[in-house]
């Protein structure tokens, strides 16, 4: 008698930063829509985690060390094989803006470069390992990725520092150059960038700057999430090498 194998059927999405904010929301907006998240983030499964995926389901990684981005790629591999080895989604999400003393913004005057560096490692190095690692996973499926970029990547910012700044112009560069070589592939490359969505990551002072924006409020997670997985849907199918504002009208 030979051993029946059973494959998971549902869409998976790898995400990263999916313990809070930005992340936490697209956990929930996929799982609603029947997806299969796989989450990544450097605290370990929680029981407290509302939506009934178990540990089974999360990777404690550690983005900065790129030899534990190295191993944790290895077991995306091997949790993906439950659904025939086809990755739909990758999600880079994660993203770190460190400040100064008692929250001062970083320049490029007076950035550490050690800083400098870590940033980088988090915010850049970390979506084209993932997106590379992930690539054999993500043709097989006809997959997506979506770089999560920023406002502070096009304009200087008052709050977020020049490395987050740069890191993030980088990263919509690196959505251009992937969507041209992942294309070929069946791959389709964009990147959204949110304004100020009310997460922890934002400065205190940003209530004043809304009083200007268009919409005169901030973000929420969930219309970020919302874009993202519009990006991963098959209403995008035409969509590649594109960056989706999600601002409020900042910029106008
Ligand atoms: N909120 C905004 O207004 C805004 C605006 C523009 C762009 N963004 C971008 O949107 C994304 C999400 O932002 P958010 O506001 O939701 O951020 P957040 O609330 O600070 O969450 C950041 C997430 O990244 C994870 N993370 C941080 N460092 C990591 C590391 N070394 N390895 C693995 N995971 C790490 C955190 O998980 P652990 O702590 O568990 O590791 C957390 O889940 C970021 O890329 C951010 O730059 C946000």
């Amino acid at each position: 008698m030979t051993e029946k194998t059973s494959v998971d059927e549902r869409p998976t999405l790898v995400l990263t930063g999916a313990s809070r904010g930005i992340g936490h929301a697209t956990v929930k907006r996929f799982s609603a829509a029947g997806w299969r998240v796989i989450t990544c983030s450097r605290h370990a499964f929680s029981d407290k985690c509302p939506w009934p995926m178990g540990p089974e389901d999360h990777i404690q990684v550690d983005l900065s060390d790129p030899e534990n981005l190295g191993y944790a790629v290895q077991e995306m591999r091997k949790r993906l094989e439950a659904n025939g080895s086809k990755l739909h989604a990758l999600v880079n999400n994660a993203g770190i803006s460190p400040k100064g003393d008692k929250g001062a913004r970083l320049d490029s005057m007076d950035t550490p470069m050690h800083i400098w560096r870590h940033v980088f490692q988090v915010n850049f190095f970390a979506p084209i390992m993932l997106g590379r690692g992930l690539f054999n996973e993500l043709k097989k499926a006809g997959g997506s990725i979506v770089n999560v970029t920023s406002i502070a990547g096009s304009r200087v910012h008052p709050f977020a520092g020049t490395a987050y700044a740069t890191s993030k112009a980088a990263l919509a560069s690196l959505t251009r150059e992937m969507a041209a070589d992942f294309g070929p592939h069946g791959i389709r490359v964009n990147a959204i960038a949110p304004g100020e969505i009310d997460t922890s990551i934002l400065s205190p002072g940003t209530e004043k700057m809304i009083e200007d924006f268009p919409l005169r409020r901030l973000g929420r997670p969930d219309e970020v999430a919302d874009t993202i997985h519009y990006l991963c849907s098959p209403q995008s199918s035409y969509v590649t090498g594109a960056e989706i504002h999600i601002n409020g009208g900042q910029h106008v």
